[in-house]
């Protein structure tokens, strides 16, 4: 693509998106299978306007996620199947999260934010922290949870490789702190068989048993999930992941965070920070687009290792060792005690 073309295709990036968030929201991916059907038919089944149904679905071909016949009909294309609810890696719960209403609104304080020096917008707009507001509102923290199962179903396989020469023999008992729903620990527990874990998070996330994973995989022998507040203090352990999780906080935040894992951890605990690590300056990379996200979103910024390392420095840990999965879009970063 030419300067011109690339410049082109970001500037009418929203559009693309919306169209994509529409037909999600709208429940027309999750309708259409391999044999096409009418636009009719859809319009009937969903309870939608036909003749501007029709124009959603043209778009949604010309970006690639339906197939169109002639005769106004439809199915859907292998990258649809991607935003399919049943799909194994489903992108359908990003996609509801971050074209959503929420996430929308936050994005137009950007220029104030980085004129005023003051970042998270979340809390502007909606005049509490981004976590209340799940706490709060059902149906966003529904959409916020499914989002976070939606990434970890894509991580979960990058961190399994990247470890996947670390010996976790010596690990017996591993704690997920702000695990969600427990999708990336319950994979940690079905892979090493000799480990138990514990998950912990805020009560609203894990009230609803039927939506955990370990009753869903048949681990709630190993797998225990435990309510708590990571500010105060975190359930005893000899390893500890935090996955997207330090990447919300401001580094005094995380410092707390970290300090409270060292004080309630083994001896020789272990700790596991996995992040979209920001990259040296010549290299473009999601993280940086990703710092924006956090900048409107919460306090939290994405950080390069160095500013991982100063941060174990600074609550009682030292960076031993970053493991990253083929595709480097995120990373692993080993720390011990000091
Ligand atoms: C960005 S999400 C990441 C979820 C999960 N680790 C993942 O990567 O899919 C942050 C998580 O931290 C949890 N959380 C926020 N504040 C917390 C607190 N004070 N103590 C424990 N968990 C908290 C949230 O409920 C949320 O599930």
């Amino acid at each position: 693509m030419s300067d011109f073309e690339k410049t082109f295709d970001i500037i009418f990036g929203r559009w693309k998106s919306q169209i994509l968030y529409a037909g999600v929201k709208l429940g027309i991916i999750d309708c259409l299978t391999s044999d096409s059907k009418e636009v009719s038919e859809i319009a009937k089944k969903l309870v939608l306007d036909e003749s501007l149904l029709y124009r959603l679905l043209r778009a949604l071909g010309s970006l690639g996620f339906v197939l169109e016949e002639s005769g106004h009909k439809f199915s859907i294309s292998s990258q649809g199947k991607l935003l399919k609810k049943d799909h194994i890696q489903t992108l359908q719960g990003i996609l509801l999260l971050e074209e959503g209403p929420e996430h929308y609104q936050i994005w137009k304080h950007l220029p104030t934010m980085i004129r005023d020096g003051k970042q998270n917008a979340f809390f502007k707009e909606y005049g509490c922290n981004l976590f209340e507001y799940v706490y709060k509102n059902t149906e966003y923290s529904q959409i916020f949870n499914e989002a976070m199962t939606s990434y970890s179903k894509l991580h979960t396989n990058m961190i399994l490789e990247a470890l996947a020469s670390y010996d976790f023999s010596k690990i017996s008992h591993i704690c997920d702190i702000g695990g969600g729903h427990g999708f990336l620990l319950c994979n940690l527990l079905s892979k090493y068989f000799h480990m138990k874990g514990t998950l912990l998070e805020l009560e609203s996330v894990i009230s609803n048993k039927e939506l955990l994973w370990a009753s869903k995989m048949g681990l709630e022998d190993r797998c225990n999930y435990e309510v708590g507040d990571m500010f105060k203090q975190v359930p005893y352990a000899d390893a500890y992941t935090l996955k997207m999780i330090l990447h919300d906080w401001n580094d005094e935040e995380c410092i707390k965070i970290l300090s409270n894992i060292h004080t309630s951890s083994s001896n020789d605990a272990k700790i596991f920070i996995i992040e979209h690590i920001v990259t040296n300056p010549e290299t473009p990379h999601f993280s940086k687009l990703f710092d924006i996200h956090m900048m409107c979103a919460l306090s939290g910024r994405e950080r390069t290792i160095e500013e991982f390392s100063s941060i174990f420095e600074q609550s009682g840990w030292k960076h031993v060792k970053t493991h990253y999965p083929h595709s480097g879009i995120i990373g692993v970063i080993e720390g011990i005690k000091k």
